[in-house]
């Protein structure tokens, strides 16, 4: 008798159905990640999906903030991250001391915090945004004065679009996407003169400044698959290839050269989920998020804030 032993990817359906699990994942994701997937999106629609599943359990392929952020929305759920040494190095550049104290110090101020920002940060936050809501958010607020933690690109992007309220600015920043310089988009522009550029808000100033089209990851996917350029240049994290090439194949998709970095923009963090991780997880019910009833309660404000808004 020949005795066939069960692919990775059957084991994964096998158990998810078995243990009526949903995998929610990030673009950013490695591809084979992407394809096993219930739903792929950007932090807000993930954070949507993770809110509204009727799932007993949450396998959450993205970085650690992403996984507690399913969490805090769904405290009687199991959330599993099937790396737990995936985080997100600009959310560890701001700490709940340093918030607190600023808060503090301009007490008249709103806490607008990036949802790339650990648990105990968003229980001092006033309010959270994401890449995609996070102008019409800030637009929103009454208060004229904004604590913006902790990407200085992304809040300083905001300030521009809405220069009627004054931001102080953590200075944190995403490694990955601070390496992308305008001089690497514009060396592919003059090979590609007719191509449009995309880039992700959390690129330093000079680089989304020459952009045709600035977005979360899902309205790059949306602008670069459908805009009348048959070559697009991505100015963000590479995973999202994968997805731009399922969903239009006849165009052309360049990711320009990152300095400090041995080819294009590239999150380490992310790729740390592998699949042979979410069946681990899924099997053994190993890596689960934990966090502290009070920190779930107090972050859950912010965070639910932001979703009746958007
Ligand atoms: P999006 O919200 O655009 O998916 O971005 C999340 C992120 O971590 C980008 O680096
Ligand atoms: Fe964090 Fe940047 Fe990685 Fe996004 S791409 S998870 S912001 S380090």
């Amino acid at each position: 008798m020949v005795v066939v032993s069960e692919s990775l990817v059957d084991k994964i359906n096998r158990l998810r159905k078995e243990k009526n699990a949903v995998i929610l994942a990030h673009y950013y994701q490695r591809g084979e990640i992407q394809d096993i997937a219930d739903y792929i999106g950007d932090s807000l629609e993930l954070a949507k999906k993770a809110q509204n599943t009727d799932a007993d359990m949450i396998v959450f392929c993205g970085v650690r903030f992403m996984a507690e952020t399913a969490k805090i929305l769904n405290p009687d759920k199991k959330v599993l991250h099937p790396n737990p040494e995936s985080g997100c190095p600009m959310a560890d550049m701001a700490t709940v001391e340093r918030v607190s104290k600023l808060k503090q110090q301009y007490p008249d101020a709103v806490v607008v915090s990036y949802i790339n920002t650990n648990a105990d940060v968003k229980t001092v936050s006033d309010i959270i945004v994401t890449s995609r809501n996070a102008v019409k958010v800030v637009k929103s607020l009454d208060a004229k004065r904004i604590i913006f933690v902790p990407d200085q690109f992304l809040g300083g992007y905001i300030a521009k679009q809405v220069p009627e309220k004054e931001f102080i600015l953590w200075k944190g920043f995403c490694p990955p996407h601070f390496n992308l310089s305008k001089e690497a988009l514009l060396e592919l522009k003059r090979k590609y003169p007719d191509a449009k550029i995309a880039v992700h808000p959390e690129c330093n100033t000079d680089t989304v400044e020459i952009a045709d089209f600035v977005g979360s990851t899902t309205q790059i996917i949306e602008f670069a698959t459908t805009c009348d350029s048959d070559v697009v240049i991505i100015g963000t994290e590479v995973g999202i290839e994968h997805t731009l090439k399922k969903k239009n194949p006849n165009k052309k998709y360049v990711f320009p050269q990152a300095a400090d970095y041995c080819g294009a923009v590239h999150c380490c963090d992310m790729k740390k989920n592998t699949l042979d991780k979410v069946a681990q997880v899924l099997e053994e019910e190993i890596n689960e998020v934990i966090l502290p009833e009070e920190v779930i309660e107090k972050a859950r404000i912010p965070l639910e804030r932001m979703l009746e808004l958007s």
